[in-house]
């Protein structure tokens, strides 16, 4: 039978999306209760790209439900080079019960989940980071109590994890504006999609390169980093397009007053954001990234024991 994957958050219902966060809050509360959830149970976990919290996350959790990870870097299977997608999804799919997947191109995710019968997990993509969004959901439900009337402001490049934050807007209700210079805004379609969603469910998406618009009043700041993984030989010249986007003292102060602030990590402090701002009351960066940990448990196991369908 075809297993229910997580590529983006569009691959779940709101109500689907609801159920996990009800589950990861569960979790994080009683993680004793879910220590023998998968006994015998293997995650494979592909990486074309490094990762801390990605890695260390899904290990950690796969360990805390009684099941076990193996991590897969870029010299040991070398995705599409040494292999084929297609043959590997097949081989892991006859010996392992789940796979995660960091990749390049978000079609080798697609393709692993293709031909893989067993839930494939996107650990980010060039085009999505659905695992950080629905981390950073749950944080600002927690930080927040609730999604009702919120803004988000995503400062810098239309990337990954900013399609993923409107993606997560549109089955949250959150509102999410993309503030970025001209030229780096998000993928037109998945805007689009989001803001037809979002619509349905009260939430506005908008995209602007004017920062002091994009961020006045917001509840949430969020920013990452300038050059993304792969984009190292841009780095430089991006520097320069993007430094009157960092979010700054200043910046902090045109959003509301008791704003938070968010960023998936890691982050090149003095570049999109200063050390003031991630060292102040404001920020929750540790919070978002410790609920990747309860977040992906809840993932985890909704798609291992065939909640989702
Ligand atoms: N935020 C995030 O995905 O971190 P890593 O790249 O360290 O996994
Ligand atoms: N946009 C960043 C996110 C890292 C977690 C990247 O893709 O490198």
């Amino acid at each position: 039978m075809k297993g229910k994957d997580f590529l983006t958050l569009n691959d779940f219902s709101v109500e689907q999306i609801e159920s996990i966060f009800e589950l990861a809050l569960e979790l994080k509360a009683n993680p004793d209760h879910y220590e023998d959830s998968l006994p015998q149970m293997t995650m494979a976990m592909i990486f074309e790209k490094p990762s801390l919290r990605t890695r260390v996350s899904f290990e950690a959790g796969m360990t805390q439900l009684g099941g076990h990870s193996i991590y897969l870097g870029p010299n040991d299977i070398s995705l599409g080079k040494r292999e084929s997608v297609p043959d590997i999804a097949r081989t892991l799919d006859r010996m392992v019960d789940i796979i995660m997947a960091r990749t390049f191109s978000h079609q080798s995710v697609e393709t692993l989940a293709e031909f893989a019968s067993i839930p494939v997990i996107n650990g980010l993509s060039d085009l999505h980071h659905p695992c950080q969004a629905i981390a950073d959901y749950l944080t600002i439900l927690e930080k927040k109590g609730s999604f009702k009337n919120l803004k988000l402001a995503f400062v810098g490049d239309g990337n990954n994890v900013a399609h993923s934050l409107l993606e997560g807007g549109a089955k949250t209700g959150v509102s999410v504006t993309i503030v970025c210079p001209e030229g780096f805004e998000p993928n037109k379609e998945i805007f689009e999609k989001a803001s037809e969603d979002g619509l349905k469910i009260g939430a506005k998406m908008q995209v602007t390169n004017d920062l002091k618009e994009g961020v006045s009043g917001a509840d949430i700041i969020y920013t990452d980093v300038w050059a993304s993984m792969g984009q190292e030989k841009e780095a430089e010249e991006r520097k320069k397009i993007f430094a009157p986007y960092q979010v700054n003292e200043e910046v902090m102060k045109m959003a509301d007053k008791e704003a938070i602030f968010m960023h998936c990590l890691p982050a090149h402090r003095g570049e999109e954001v200063t050390d003031e701002v991630v060292e102040s009351w404001q920020s929750v960066v540790f919070d978002e990234a410790e609920n990747r940990l309860h977040a992906q448990k809840a993932l985890i196991l909704k798609l291992m024991l065939g909640e989702i369908e």
